[in-house]
């Protein structure tokens, strides 16, 4: 078990935390599979125009999921037309639907705003932008948590100590900056929510 896994049980008050997000995710879960027909409606609806701007070019045959980002300090993460990125609490937004590509082994994926069609780019001062086109800087490490949730790293970047950067929203829903970021940190773990109808769109 990691270290950090041990110090996150122990203290009373961090437990209770932590068993707080259990029920939190057991809720996520059953809200995910129990969305409205309108809410799946608005979620069709996001991309079906973009589709003829959809480019692979850069990296065929890769593995693509469509999918909401949902962070534990309950946001969905969204990157906007301005290439903003940030969070939304409304799970119809256009915005937070992402298209997750893999893009090489050992978990290195690219993340794409399908409406926006920015990519999430982390710079080596680890501020979070969108980009329009594809680099190295938009690749991104997913992690497997032991609680449920995923971490999303820079691939490229690291701060000045080696420690990883991640993708994080506060509790305010705001991007953090990656040298503020830890794997330790609710504000960096994220479920990537199914988006069903998405998934048969893509086929
Ligand atoms: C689909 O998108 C169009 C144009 O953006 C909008 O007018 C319409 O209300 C949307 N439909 C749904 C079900 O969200
Ligand atoms: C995008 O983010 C920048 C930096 O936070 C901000 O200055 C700008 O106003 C934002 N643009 C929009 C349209 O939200
Ligand atoms: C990273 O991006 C921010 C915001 O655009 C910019 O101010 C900063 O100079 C960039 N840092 C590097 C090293 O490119």
């Amino acid at each position: 078990m990691h270290k950090w896994m041990l110090k996150w049980n122990l203290p009373t008050l961090l437990s209770r935390l932590y068993l707080h997000i259990i029920f939190l995710v057991g809720s996520m879960c059953l809200a995910c599979s129990d969305r409205t027909p309108e809410q799946l409606a608005a979620i069709m609806n996001c991309s079906k125009h973009e589709r003829h701007t959809r480019n692979y070019d850069y990296m065929e045959g890769g593995d693509v999921r469509i999918r909401q980002l949902f962070s534990a300090t309950q946001w969905f993460l969204t990157i906007d037309d301005y290439g903003n990125i940030s969070g939304t609490q409304d799970p119809t937004n256009c915005y937070s639907i992402l298209e997750i590509r893999t893009v090489s082994e050992g978990g290195v994926l690219a993340i794409k705003g399908v409406k926006s069609q920015y990519y999430i780019s982390m710079n080596k001062t680890g501020v979070l932008q969108g980009k329009k086109t594809y680099n190295e800087n938009c690749n991104f490490k997913e992690e497997f948590l032991e609680n449920f949730f995923n971490a999303y790293s820079s691939a490229k970047w690291t701060k000045q100590n080696g420690k990883e950067m991640f993708i994080a929203l506060s509790q305010k829903g705001r991007p953090l900056k990656g040298r503020k970021t830890r794997k330790e940190s609710i504000s960096s773990h994220f479920i990537p929510m199914y988006c069903r109808e998405e998934e048969k769109r893509t086929d």
